[in-house]
């Protein structure tokens, strides 16, 4: 998708998105971000941050960077009660405005699955972290399953196009965490790989740890 078709998406879809999350994509998160082991006074990249379901789960103390390509889906995130310092930037996953090494540590959540490229999405998460950073990831994917994966490639074309509900929340329904995080040569090293199977082929998720694995 490009870019003025994602903001024009999420900037419609912001104040229904937590309703329509909530309800067919309800994943708690405090395990997501726990899996961080956060110290205080590190400094963490939220991407693509959205209306924050990320933020409350952050311990106080740490400095929490949320990024996205969509005023008014930061919006909803400003209104959010959290503990950690957190600061809100627009910004291009795919070019991110920060410096080589910036951050301890990343989060993304439900996000790699809706950029046009997430090689290259991580790939740059990967020089904005320093080399050992924690890298949390809980996104929808593609199943392992090949029945299922039937459905979703019936539904590929609809989610990328028409989204769910239509027009705001557009997706790859064929999002490839094997190939992403196996096959794509990035500097990472997987320490945890959970798979969410489900029959519902709108409901199949990953909880990934990565490490930053970069000279
Ligand atoms: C499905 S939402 C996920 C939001 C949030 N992380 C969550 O867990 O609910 C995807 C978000 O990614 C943002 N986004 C999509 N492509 C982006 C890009 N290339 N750069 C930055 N943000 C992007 C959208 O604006 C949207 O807020």
């Amino acid at each position: 998708m490009e870019v003025a078709k994602i903001i024009d998406t999420y900037d419609r879809g912001a104040v229904d998105y937590e309703q329509i999350m909530l309800h067919y994509w309800h994943i708690e998160r405090q395990p997501l971000i726990d899996s961080l082991q956060l110290n205080p006074g590190q400094t963490v990249l939220d991407a693509a941050v959205g209306t924050g379901l990320n933020l409350p789960a952050y311990p106080q103390g740490v400095s929490v960077v949320g990024v996205d390509l969509s005023e008014k889906m930061m919006d909803e995130a400003r209104k959010k009660t959290v503990a950690a310092n957190i600061t809100f930037k627009v910004a291009d996953l795919l070019n991110l405005d920060f410096p080589d090494n910036s951050f301890d540590a990343a989060a993304s959540g439900f996000t790699l699955c809706v950029v046009a490229d997430p090689v290259r999405a991580l790939d740059e998460i990967l020089r904005v972290t320093k080399s050992g950073a924690l890298i949390a990831i809980l996104d929808y994917c593609k199943s392992r399953n090949p029945e299922i994966q039937k459905w979703q490639e019936l539904i590929f074309d609809a989610a990328l196009e028409l989204g769910f509900p239509t027009g705001k929340i557009k997706w790859n329904a064929l999002m490839d965490y094997d190939e992403l995080i196996y096959n794509s040569k990035l500097p990472i090293e997987v320490l945890q790989d959970e798979r969410i199977e489900n029959p519902n082929p709108f409901l199949c998720g990953c909880q990934l740890l990565l490490r930053n694995s970069k000279d």
